[in-house]
């Protein structure tokens, strides 16, 4: 097992990344004496549920668990009240646990519901897909979508501990592997270039998962790092949006439904990537090089067709865009990127440049 230590002014944490932690009975030794409610969705429930529901009781927690619909549109008000009507019910007190069993739609909601009942409950984060290992589990982010957008309600929620044990990927279809590995090569962007290079040499699924450990041990390495220093988004943490300006933009377009979030973040790195070297900010080999990787993940890297005027209308609506100026995150090679301010009619001309439309 490996442990990283997160310290956020916040709180001080654990992300524990092992094979087997899952069914390990000393994972969960925070929870006695304490009730823990898991709430998971109706995929994870039947493969990985309902066994941690029978665990938890045979160590003599009092856990009950609550299951959504799988799903992007569970993410909402409306399963928040029930989640809260349900903690309601079993009495849970503050002292007490969330835990969030599942992808990102999982841990968004049941943090948020951790986040906001009783002024905040006691959160545990067990990851499911690869995405929400490397990303959405750590770091603290927690919300709900509203029909103007996804995740306008949320806060900066920490854990009191992630539990990752890549077993768990086991189950999970391709599609959605590939969908994490999007995130995993942001880290090599941004940050890693060792890691960028090891994934360079690993030709699928398979082969990544004999290093799974170490990938993922470093892709939160690099996040924590970065939340470390920038708990709220203020600056640094921007970088961990490289490719996801684009990418948003293209998940809004086609109404979240034609591609995955990464997928459509793979999209997003490839543009900006081809982008930082049209103004000259990196060289072609390394926007080629990230091109070549998310393609060999089974990622789509070509632009959709869309109109520039689209694009750039979801760019500015998006919620970190809500000013007269968009901040990009630009490549400058590999590991390493800086953030630069566009003007609104700045992007607008990028854009129609790069679509040609
Ligand atoms: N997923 C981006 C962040 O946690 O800041």
């Amino acid at each position: 097992m490996q442990e990283i230590q997160v310290n956020t002014e916040a709180k001080r944490y654990s992300l524990k990344i092992g094979s087997g932690l899952f069914s390990d009975d000393n994972a969960y030794s925070m929870l006695k004496n304490r009730k823990a409610v898991i709430v998971t969705d109706s995929n994870v429930a039947p493969l990985y549920g309902e066994g941690l529901l029978a665990r938890l009781e045979n160590l003599g927690i009092d856990a009950g668990i609550y299951v959504i619909p799988a799903g992007e549109s569970s993410k909402c008000h409306n399963e928040l009240i029930k989640i809260y009507n349900y903690l309601a019910a079993e009495n849970i007190t503050r002292n007490d646990f969330i835990v969030a069993l599942g992808g990102g739609v999982t841990g968004d909601l049941a943090g948020f519901a951790a986040s906001t009942y009783l002024r905040g409950i006691n959160l545990l984060q067990i990851p499911t897909s690869l995405l929400a290992m490397v990303d959405s589990s750590i770091g603290g982010k927690v919300a709900v979508n509203l029909p103007a957008g996804k995740n306008l309600v949320g806060s900066f929620y920490q854990p009191e501990e992630v539990i990752i044990d890549p077993v768990l990927l086991g189950t999970l279809p391709d599609r959605h592997f590939a969908d994490g590995m999007a995130e995993v090569v942001k880290y090599g962007c941004i940050r890693d270039s060792e890691l960028f290079l090891m994934l360079e040499n690993l030709e699928n699924r398979e082969e990544v998962m004999k290093n799974i450990e170490d990938i993922i041990f470093r892709c939160c390495t690099v996040k924590k790092d970065i939340v470390e220093q920038d708990e709220k988004e203020k600056s640094l943490r921007m970088i961990l949006n490289f490719g996801h300006t684009f990418g948003h933009a293209i998940e809004k377009c086609f109404s979240y439904e034609t591609y995955t979030h990464g997928e459509a973040v793979s999209m997003g790195t490839v543009f900006i990537s081809e982008l930082s070297y049209k103004l000259g900010c990196c060289k072609k080999d390394a926007a080629d090089r990230i091109r070549a990787l998310l393609g060999k993940f089974s990622l789509p890297v070509d632009f959709p067709k869309l109109n520039a005027g689209e694009v750039f209308d979801a760019v500015i609506k998006d919620k970190k865009a809500r000013t007269d100026i968009v901040n990009l995150v630009l490549i400058e090679d590999i590991g390493k990127v800086r953030t630069e301010p566009f003007s609104r009619e700045r992007i607008g001309g990028l854009i129609h440049e790069m679509l040609g439309n």
